[in-house]
C-alpha cells in the first residue's frame, strides 16, 4: 500500500525535528553518527526523556492500589495513556488496550490465552514467510501443545511480496487464525493488511496484525484494518523500551481467559479459586511498567504532532532514495519490492558477510544492522544467511543516505568486490 492520495499540506521541518533527539548529535569513531538502525529501535526525543524524568521526580507511585495523592496521580496518568493508545490506533474503547512489554509479549499473550482456549488438534494457523520470530515461535509452541498445524503464505523471491490474489488458497480447511506483519523488518514490504483481514474475516478466521514496524511510521486504524488483534512496540516509535500494546477487539478480549496470574488482575481470591477482572486488567497481572506507559503516551503525542501521514511520506522517500542509489552500484543484491517500500533497505555485497559490512560501516560512523533480523525462515527462503540493513526514521536525511552510499563504495573497495 503506497500512500499517495491526500498529500499532506503542512510538511514538517525535518531538520529542526532532528534537534529533538540529543543522541544524534555525536561522533562515533571520530565520524558524525549516522543512525540507520531504526527498525531495531528508534531514538527518543527530549519530550519522552523529560516525561520519564518528571514522572520519577514528581509522581512515582504504584498504580490502582493506593488512595494517596501520588498513587492517584500515577493511576490517572496510566489510564490516560490507555485512552491515548486507543486514540492512536482508533480502537473503539480504551478497554481494548492491554499494555504489554512489546509486540513479542502481545503475540505470546494471544497465543496462550486465545490460542489455548480456541485452538485444537487439526486446526490450522496461517502465517507468512516474512514473519519475525515473535510471530512464528509463539504459534509453534501453541501448535506443539495442541496438535495444530502452521501454514506459511509464500513470498515471491527477492521482491518479497505476498500474492493477495492467491490468499484464498491458504485460507482453507480448518484455518482458525491468520497472523501477519504489516511491514516486514527485513524486506520493507508493506502488506495490505486490511484486504488480508477482510478475506479472512469473511471466512470466520480470527486475525492478528504485527504492527511493530508500522505503528510509528504510518496512521493505524484498527477499525479500518478490521483485525481482531494488533501488536506494537513502544521502543520502535520513539517510546521507552519494555512497553507495548496489544489491541484486542472487545468481544475477543472479554471471552479470553487470563494468561498470567497475580495481583491487579483479580476480583476475589480464595485459597483454592479466584475470579478475574474484566479486560483489559485481566491481562495485566502484577505491577506494570508505569513509567514506560507514561513515556509511551508522550511518544504518541510527539508522533501525532508531526503527523504519521507525513512520516509515512518521508519514510517512503528515504526508502526509495536509498534503494535506487544502491541499485546504481555494481554487485549489490537488494531485497524487498522496488515500488512502495517502507523506509529501509536490506542488501548484500556479493560474498561479503553482512557482519563484515556492518563492522566496517561502524568505523565510518554509520550504524547498520547485519544478521538474520529474527527472520531465519525468511533468510532460508531467500537462500542467504543474513543481510545488511539500513533502516530510517523521520530524523534521517538524504544527505546521510548519500554518505552511507559512499561508505558502501568504500566497503566494496576494501573487500575488492566493486
Ligand atoms: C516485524 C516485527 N515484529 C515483531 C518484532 C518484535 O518486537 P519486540 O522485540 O519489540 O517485541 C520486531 C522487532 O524487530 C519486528 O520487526
Amino acid at each position: 500500500m503506497v500512500i499517495e492520495a491526500n498529500q499532506p499540506k503542512l510538511v514538517p521541518d525535518w531538520k529542526s525535528l532532528r534537534k529533538d533527539f540529543p543522541i544524534l548529535d555525536q561522533q562515533v569513531h571520530g565520524k558524525t553518527l549516522i543512525y540507520f538502525d531504526n527498525a531495531a529501535t528508534t531514538q527518543k526525543p527530549r519530550a519522552v526523556i523529560d516525561t520519564l524524568k518528571n514522572y520519577y521526580e514528581r509522581d512515582n507511585a504504584n498504580v490502582h492500589r493506593g488512595i494517596h495523592e501520588l498513587s492517584n496521580r500515577a493511576t490517572t496518568a496510566f489510564e490516560a495513556a490507555r485512552q491515548r493508545a486507543a486514540k492512536f490506533i482508533n480502537a473503539a474503547s480504551p478497554e481494548e488496550i492491554v499494555f504489554t512489554r512489546g509486540t513479542t509479549e502481545a503475540i505470546n499473550l494471544v497465543a496462550q490465552a486465545w490460542g489455548g482456549a480456541n485452538i485444537q488438534r487439526g486446526d490450522r494457523i496461517v502465517l507468512t514467510e516474512m514473519e519475525h520470530h515473535s510471530n512464528i515461535v509463539p504459534w509453534q509452541l501453541l501448535a506443539e501443545r495442541t496438535g495444530a498445524q502452521l501454514v506459511f503464505v509464500p513470498i515471491n523471491g527477492d521482491q518479497g511480496m505476498l500474492d493477495l490474489g492467491r490468499l484464498d488458497e491458504w485460507l482453507i480447511n480448518n484455518v482458525r487464525l491468520l497472523a501477519l506483519t504489516h511491514i516486514s523488518n527485513s524486506l520493507g514490504t508493506i502488506n495490505p493488511v486490511a484486504e488480508f483481514c477482510d478475506r479472512a474475516r469473511r471466512q470466520g478466521i480470527v486475525t492478528l496484525v504485527d504492527a511493530a514496524q508500522s505503528a510509528g511510521h504510518r496512521p493505524i486504524d484498527v477499525q479500518q484494518i478490521g483485525c481482531d488483534f494488533l501488536a506494537l512496540s513502544g521502543h520502535k516509535m520513539c517510546g521507552p523500551t519494555g512497553i507495548g500494546v496489544l489491541y484486542g477487539r472487545a468481544e475477543m478480549l472479554e471471552r479470553m481467559p487470563p494468561w498470567q496470574g497475580g495481583g491487579e488482575m483479580i476480583l476475589n481470591v480464595d485459597f483454592h479459586r479466584s475470579t478475574w477482572k474484566s479486560a483489559p486488567h485481566r491481562f495485566e497481572a502484577g505491577t506494570p511498567d508505569i513509567s514506560g506507559v507514561i513515556g509511551l503516551h508522550a511518544a504518541m503525542d510527539y508522533l501525532d504532532a508531526i503527523g504519521r501521514k507525513n512520516i509515512a511520506h518521508h519514510d517512503q522517500e528515504l526508502g526509495a532514495y536509498a534503494y535506487e542509489a544502491l541499485l546504481r552500484l555494481n554487485g549489490v543484491r537488494l531485497f524487498g519490492p522496488r515500488i512502495g517500500r517502507a523506509g529501509l533497505v536490506s542488501f548484500l555485497l556479493k560474498n561479503i558477510h553482512a557482519h563484515d559490512v556492518v563492522t566496517v560501516a561502524d568505523q565510518w560512523g554509520v550504524a547498520l544492522r547485519g544478521g538474520h533480523h529474527c527472520n531465519q525462515p525468511l533468510m532460508k527462503k531467500l537462500g542467504v544467511e543474513s543481510t545488511a540493513r539500513a533502516s530510517f526514521y523521520f530524523y534521517n536525511t538524504t544527505v546521510e543516505i548519500d554518505r552511507f552510499v559512499e561508505v558502501v563504495k568504500e566497503i566494496q573497495k576494501f573487500f575488492g568486490v566493486s
